[in-house]
């Protein structure tokens, strides 16, 4: 198996919490939009050899531009609707593109700041026999069920509760397996491994890391500036 991966970068997102005027992906830390950010962090983690990006489809050159301006290599395709069909239309370019892929990483844009180790630790979980890794952290808070007026109805035990992050990694079968069992009709997945776990394959787990959070506020757009540095 090539230890090396090919990354799906899912980047066609609005940002609509985060409320600004362009999608997401192009929003700037440092003067630098967050999808170059994220496929440097890809392309220098040293695992990766390849990194496919969806991006919105009325902004397909501005991102091409702007990852030729920011060293990035990658190929643009124009995403979908969701995420879900984002990651499909990013995974048929990546297939067209090598058919030889034998490990993928699935990668939010929005995770800019996700460190080269994490990357690495995925995709060698995978190159060591996982069919599918994502990476996760103990849930801090004490988390509460609530029913249609944000009333409580129960306290969730939080011991085996994880948050889960990207990269998740995966047997290129496995992902395509799964892309495909989900046909193309039945809405949006907020991960690819949920996709995976419906056509009963295990899905192992590496500890993730604070620095892999996902830009989605205001306010975490305000701590990527003030933490990550030039
Ligand atoms: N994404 C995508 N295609 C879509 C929707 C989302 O590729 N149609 C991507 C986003 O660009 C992001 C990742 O999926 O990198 C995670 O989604 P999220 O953080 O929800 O981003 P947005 O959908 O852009 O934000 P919001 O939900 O606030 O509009
Ligand atoms: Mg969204």
């Amino acid at each position: 198996m090539d230890a090396a991966a090919v990354a799906l970068v899912p980047a066609a997102g609005r940002g609509e919490r985060l409320g600004g005027r362009h999608p997401k992906a192009l929003v700037q830390v440092h003067g630098v939009p967050l999808v170059v950010h994220a496929v440097r962090g890809l392309l220098n983690a040293g695992c990766v050899r390849r990194v496919v990006v969806a991006a919105p489809s009325s902004y397909v050159d501005t991102m091409r531009a702007a990852l030729a301006d920011g060293g990035a290599k990658a190929l643009v395709v124009p995403g979908g609707a969701d995420r879900t069909e984002s990651v499909r239309l990013a995974l048929a370019a990546a297939l067209g593109e090598s058919p030889d892929i034998s490990i993928v990483l699935v990668h939010d844009a929005a995770r800019a700041f996700t460190p080269p180790e994490l990357v690495c630790a995925v995709t060698a979980a995978v190159a060591a026999g996982a069919p599918a890794v994502v990476p996760v952290l103990p849930v801090a808070d004490t988390v509460k069920r609530v029913d249609a007026n944000e009333i409580v109805t129960a306290t969730v035990d939080r011991a085996d509760l994880r948050a889960v992050q990207t990269p998740q990694g995966f047997a290129l079968d496995v992902l395509r397996r799964a892309y495909e069992a989900d046909g193309d009709t039945t809405g949006s997945h907020t991960d690819d491994a949920g996709l995976v776990e419906r056509i009963g394959v295990p899905v192992s787990t590496v500890p993730g890391h604070p620095a892999a959070l996902k830009i989605t506020t205001p306010f975490d757009l305000a701590v990527a500036e003030a933490v990550f540095g030039r």
